[in-house]
C-alpha cells in the first residue's frame, strides 16, 4: 500500500481502542483483547503495540525489527487490510469520537502467537522459483569469472522487482491463494518474472517450466489485491500478467531472450589509467568552452 504522507500531519484521536485477535499456541484458544492507548502526532500501529506490550500487557505477540519498513516482519491486517505496522501511522486508520483500530494476523498464513505468523511455506514458495542466477556455464556458475555486463535501461526493467521485502503482504491479500495453499502466489511469481527479465540469467526454461503449472501463473485471476497492498510499489500482478505473456510466447517458440556476457576483470591496482579530463564533466558540457572561459578543471578535487 502506498505511504500515506498526509497522515504524518494529521493529528491523531487523544484515545484510541486497539482490538487484537489473540491466539494462544499452548491452549489453542483464541480471543479478542482491547487495549486503550494515548495516541500521539506520528505514532505507528507498532509504536502503540509496542507501548502496549511494554506497559500493559507483555504477553502479546508481535513481530518486528527495523521498524522503518525494510524488514518485512511486522505484517499483520488492520482493520481487515494487510498493512506493515510500523509503516502505518494511527492518524491513518483511526478516525471519529470512538475510534477503535482492528489487528488481526496476516491471513493466508498460520498463526505461531497472537500477530505472529509463519513464514516457511512462502519462503519455500519463493525458493522452488531459484531466486539467484542461473548460468548455463556450470563452472562460471560456482565459480564466477567477473561482473556481468548489465546496461542501465536493462536494469531499471528490473529494479521495481528487486524492490520485495518478502513482507508476504501481498500473499496475504490474494484471494487465490485464500483458496488454494498451493498455488505459488504473487511474490514467487513475481520474482520469476524479475529474473527471466534478468539480461544475466540464463535459466528462462527451468522458471518457465516451474510457473507453467497447475500452481503457476494461470491460476491468478488477475484480481490485483497484490499490488495494491505492496508496500514498496512492486506491482506483482503486473509482472504476473508480463510473464504470463513471456510464457505465451515462448510456448510458440517466439521467445528471445537478451544475453549478457562477463565483462574482464577490473585491471590490477597501480595499472588504472587517470580519467581523461572530458570524463569529469557533465554531459552536453564543452570542455573547450570551459577552457576558454578559464573555468579550472581540477582532477584532484584541490
Ligand atoms: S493478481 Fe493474481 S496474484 Fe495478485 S491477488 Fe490477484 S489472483 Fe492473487
Ligand atoms: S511483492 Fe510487495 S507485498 Fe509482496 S512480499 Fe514483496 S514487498 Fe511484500
Ligand atoms: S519492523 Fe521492519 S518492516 Fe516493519
Amino acid at each position: 500500500m502506498a505511504l500515506d504522507f498526509e497522515a504524518a500531519t494529521r493529528i491523531p484521536p487523544k484515545m484510541v481502542k486497539i482490538r487484537i485477535r489473540r491466539y494462544n499456541p499452548e491452549t489453542k484458544k483464541m480471543w479478542w483483547q482491547e487495549y486503550e492507548v494515548h495516541a500521539h502526532k506520528g505514532m505507528t500501529v507498532l509504536d502503540a503495540l509496542l507501548y502496549i506490550k511494554e506497559n500493559i500487557d507483555h504477553t502479546l505477540g508481535v513481530r518486528y525489527s527495523c521498524r522503518m519498513g525494510l524488514c518485512g516482519s511486522c505484517g499483520m491486517n488492520i482493520n481487515g487490510t494487510p498493512m506493515l505496522a510500523c509503516q502505518t501511522q494511527i492518524a491513518q486508520v483511526a478516525s471519529g469520537g470512538n475510534p477503535v483500530i482492528t489487528l488481526e494476523p496476516l491471513p493466508s498464513f498460520p498463526v505461531v502467537k497472537d500477530l505472529i505468523t509463519e513464514f516457511t511455506s512462502f519462503f519455500n514458495k519463493h525458493k522452488s522459483v531459484k531466486p539467484y542466477l542461473i548460468r548455463k556455464d556450470t563452472e562460471e556458475q560456482e565459480t564466477p569469472k567477473g561482473h556481468l555486463k548489465m546496461k542501465p535501461q536493462e536494469f531499471i526493467e528490473i529494479f521495481q522487482f528487486s524492490n520485495c521485502i518478502f513482507c508476504g503482504l501481498c500473499y496475504a491479500a490474494c484471494p487465490v491463494t485464500a483458496a488454494d495453499p498451493e498455488y505459488l502466489g504473487p511474490q514467487a511469481l513475481m520474482y520469476t518474472f524479475r529474473y527471466i527479465n534478468d539480461v544475466r540469467d540464463e535459466g528462462h526454461e527451468e522458471r518457465f517450466a516451474v510457473v507453467d503449472s497447475e500452481n503457476g501463473c494461470h491460476r491468478c485471476h488477475f484480481a490485483a489485491t497484490c499490488s495494491a497492498v505492496c508496500p514498496k510499489a512492486v506491482d506483482p500482478a503486473g509482472a504476473i500478467q508480463a510473464l504470463r505473456s513471456k510464457l505465451f510466447k515462448y510456448r510458440l517458440g517466439f521467445y528471445r531472450k537478451k544475453g549478457s556476457k562477463p565483462l574482464p576483470p577490473p585491471p590490477e591496482k597501480g595499472e588504472r589509467k587517470p580519467l581523461p579530463p572530458e570524463a569529469m564533466l557533465v554531459p552536453g558540457a564543452n570542455l573547450e568552452q570551459l577552457e576558454k572561459e578559464k573555468v579550472v578543471i581540477s582532477l584532484n578535487n584541490k
